[in-house]
């Protein structure tokens, strides 16, 4: 395998700052160094984007045999496929595996039918989790996902995504706008927080009286769902709607639909939040989560720490015995790795946003 001062896909990762990519690129150094994965066989099932090759050229610096897919719900970036075949790491475009595996780095547990690993599973997000949740594993999984180290990215990184996404969809001034948020959990708060900056006027509906509180302090109008009339008032004078609740379908069901059809209309949920009374073309990007639509090259900085302890749990199942089931990604690396991160970038991870904050600057 060759490999350069710059690294295996020095035209793909080279796209990014190494100050934005300081867990990858340090794990980087250490894996070229000491070859931890030596011997393993590891595959690797994460959308196939340039971020996702920072991650990949750790493991394979590092020594595993590796097999890469991609999931189903996004393509492979056709660059990175062809930069793994330069490199001489296979990419499957088929979820066949007649082979075994040491690991498998799952993220949405489409693998969770198809393989078990001999020492794991390390598995990103919250749908792949319930996923292997519900199907009791004989081995360990250790969710990222139930980690701090994930509201990095879903809290701040996805608020972030979303201002970013909305800005270049709708092209019109969001400052002092009313937006209406539905869920205001680990992504809707970090809409909130992204959107703080640039206005006071913010309702968030929510069937947790915890999270409605929680609104209820940052300065929005907290809006308990049942609420109908009063969400429907909102979301007539509303600028833009944004669904975050994970549940499909949440405003057909509930509301009348006329009230929103003169807002713009953003899904954020993993599927059709807006459900079928509205048509793809009421709602921005067909209904599909906006931010997958607008790459935003700032958000491999939330992406780093998530993907560094998605890597680690390679090193997590090698270097001790796991009972079988899900558990969490450890605390005391969770807790090492945001606090870390904090320092780099100056933000907090546990600030609440506030709308009241008056430094308001023009978008
Ligand atoms: N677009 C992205 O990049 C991205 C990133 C992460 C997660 N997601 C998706 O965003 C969605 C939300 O994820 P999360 O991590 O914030 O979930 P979460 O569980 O932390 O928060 C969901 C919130 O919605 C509320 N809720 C549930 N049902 C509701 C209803 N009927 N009406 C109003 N509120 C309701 C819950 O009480 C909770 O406060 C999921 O579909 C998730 O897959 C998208």
């Amino acid at each position: 395998m060759a490999t350069s001062a710059a690294g295996l896909f020095p035209d793909i990762t080279g796209r990014f700052a190494a100050a934005d990519v300081p867990f990858l690129r340090r794990a980087r150094l250490r894996a070229e160094r000491t070859r931890p994965y030596a011997g393993m066989t590891v595959l690797h099932n994460v959308p196939l984007t340039a971020e996702t090759m920072c991650k990949i050229e750790v493991l394979a610096l590092g020594g595993a045999e590796l097999v890469v897919t991609s999931p189903s719900f996004m393509a492979p970036d056709p660059q990175c496929v062809e930069a793994l075949g330069a490199a001489g790491v296979e990419f499957r475009r088929e979820y066949r595996f007649p082979e075994e595996f040491d690991v498998v780095l799952d993220c949405g547990g489409e693998l969770q039918p198809l393989v078990a690993p001999r020492m794991g599973v390390g598995e990103l997000t919250g749908t792949g989790t319930r996923r292997y949740r519900a199907a009791c594993p004989a081995y360990p999984v250790i969710a990222v996902d139930e980690s701090r180290v994930k509201d990095l990215e879903a809290s701040l990184g996805t608020g972030r995504a979303f201002l970013h996404a909305l800005r270049r969809l709708v092209r019109e001034p969001i400052d002092g706008r009313p937006f209406l948020v539905f869920g205001y959990g680990k992504v809707g708060r970090g809409i909130v927080r992204a959107l703080a900056p640039h206005t006071d006027r913010v309702g968030v509906v929510d069937v947790d009286p915890g999270a409605l509180a929680a609104a209820a302090a940052a300065g929005c109008d907290a809006m308990p769902a049942g609420e109908r009339d009063r969400v429907a008032a909102w979301a007539r004078q509303a600028f833009a709607v944004v669904t975050a609740t994970g549940t499909p379908g949440v405003v057909t069901k509930g509301y009348e639909v006329a009230a929103f059809l003169g807002a713009h209309l953003a899904n954020m949920g993993g599927e059709d939040e807006f459900g079928d009374a509205f048509a793809a073309g009421d709602v921005l990007c067909g209904k599909q989560p906006v931010n997958f639509s607008v790459s935003d090259p700032g958000l491999v900085r939330y992406l780093d720490p998530v993907f560094h302890a998605h890597n680690l749990v390679v090193d997590v199942l090698s270097h001790a015995r796991h009972r079988p089931g899900v558990q969490p990604f450890p605390d005391f690396l969770a807790d090492e790795i945001v606090d870390c991160w904090q320092r780099v970038f100056g933000e907090d991870l546990d600030a609440e946003p506030d709308l009241r904050r008056v430094d308001r600057r023009p978008a």
